[in-house]
């Protein structure tokens, strides 16, 4: 009954993923690496160290602007570099809630100690979700993988400061690579603990994150390329997915556990067959149909693994670069993704939900699953 209500609910939902779909006038969501500079380093992650071409604050002004009023764009998630590290952060956030924007930020959370008082008064307004970057549950790990000696005691007393204020949501994002498998249900354990009911998982990327910025050469050690490895991937998702429901908290790991294997196998091989094409049929991406990607330094991409740039933000509207995206868009549709969509570490689970969806037929046993672990 519960099943058949959730299919109901779920068809809705496709109606309105259609309608977004065509409606194609602008994009739902706008990802927005708002700068170049961090103060972590990841051992995954070639972030440019760099805030010489972050957009400047008086023309992300004016394009949460035109984004809000005559998009108009539902919602941004502020990433980086580390958000954190722009001085004027805090006029971006309260521009964007006097527009009414929903917004997410990723944050490594290392800085909430030094925020003031009226500081953490913005960030509760502004900030629906908070996602916290945490790669272990062993502290001497989790520094190692984010580079810097303290990190974790660092993130720690920031939840603490976030959980006894009126706070944003928050959740836990982590990076699973050969280093850290084992922590899946450890990170479960961590977040019951700690009092976070949310946890998203996503695969080590080998590819730079940051277009024009060559990848961390050491970076492809860390993917896990070997069957043992993957058996002991599938079977710590599945401890993952045990403690999640022992505890009540919301997690990505049963679409994680559809994907996480084929990605890796796939990095492995050198056809160019997308991995995404064995798990559903009608592969769709629905993120280049609902989202723009805007790049440290200003330039509009349609998702960020795509490297390919239609302009900057810096000299043109959202609008126009928005339409010049419609040809990745029309692409989709037919589908034809690109080969680099094989490097797709982010976005999977949102395809996977879309896909199942939009041809909920031909997808019926993924829709099913989806379903019934509550991925939809
Ligand atoms: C680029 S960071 C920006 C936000 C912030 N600095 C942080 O670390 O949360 C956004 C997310 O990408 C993740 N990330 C960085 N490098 C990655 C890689 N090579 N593969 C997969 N995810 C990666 C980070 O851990 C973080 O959760
Ligand atoms: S993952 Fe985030 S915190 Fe780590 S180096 Fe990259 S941008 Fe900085
Ligand atoms: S990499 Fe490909 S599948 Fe992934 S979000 Fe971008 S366009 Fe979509």
């Amino acid at each position: 009954m519960i099943s058949i209500r959730k299919g109901i609910g779920a068809l809705r939902d496709q109606r309105s993923m259609n309608f977004l779909y065509s409606g194609k006038r602008s994009p739902v969501m706008i990802n927005w690496a708002i700068t170049g500079g961090c103060n972590s380093k990841c051992i995954f992650c070639e972030v440019p160290f760099s805030t010489s071409k972050d957009v400047p604050l008086q023309r992300m002004h004016e394009l949460i602007d035109e984004m809000m009023s005559h998009m108009p764009v539902r919602g941004f998630h502020l990433v980086g570099g580390e958000p954190f590290v722009r001085k004027d952060i805090w006029d971006i956030l309260a521009y964007l809630h006097k527009r009414k924007a929903q917004v997410t930020v990723t944050s490594n959370a290392t800085f909430v100690d030094r925020f003031t008082p009226p500081q953490l008064e913005i960030l509760r307004k502004a900030v629906g979700l908070l996602r916290i970057s945490i790669d272990s549950a062993d502290p001497p790990q989790n520094d190692e993988l984010r580079g810097v000696p303290g990190t974790t005691e660092r993130v720690m007393k920031s939840i603490h400061i976030l959980l006894q204020e009126k706070r944003p949501d928050l959740a836990i994002t982590t990076v699973v690579m050969n280093k850290n498998l084992t922590q899946i249900p450890h990170l479960c354990r961590l977040a019951a603990r700690l009092g976070i009911f949310s946890l998203e998982f996503q695969p080590i990327s080998p590819i730079s994150i940051f277009n024009g910025t060559h990848a961390i050469e050491s970076k492809i050690d860390l993917v896990p390329r070997m069957p043992v490895e993957w058996e002991c991937l599938n079977r710590v998702i599945d401890e993952g997915i045990t403690e999640a429901k022992r505890y009540g908290l919301q997690t990505n790991l049963p679409t994680f556990k559809l994907y996480a294997v084929p990605y890796f196998r796939s990095l492995g091989q050198s056809s160019n067959g997308l991995f995404q094409k064995e798990l559903m049929s009608d592969f769709r991406c629905m993120k280049i149909n609902r989202s723009m990607f805007v790049d440290f330094d200003g330039a509009a991409r349609p998702c960020s693994i795509l490297s390919s740039q239609v302009g900057n933000v810096k000299q043109e509207s959202a609008q126009q670069l928005w339409n010049k995206l419609g040809a990745f868009r029309y692409d989709e549709k037919k589908g034809e993704l690109p080969d680099a969509c094989k490097y797709c570490f982010c976005h999977t689970g949102e395809n996977l939900r879309a896909s199942a969806l939009l041809s909920p037929w031909k997808n019926r046993k993924l829709l099913s699953y989806l379903l019934k672990n509550d991925q939809i």
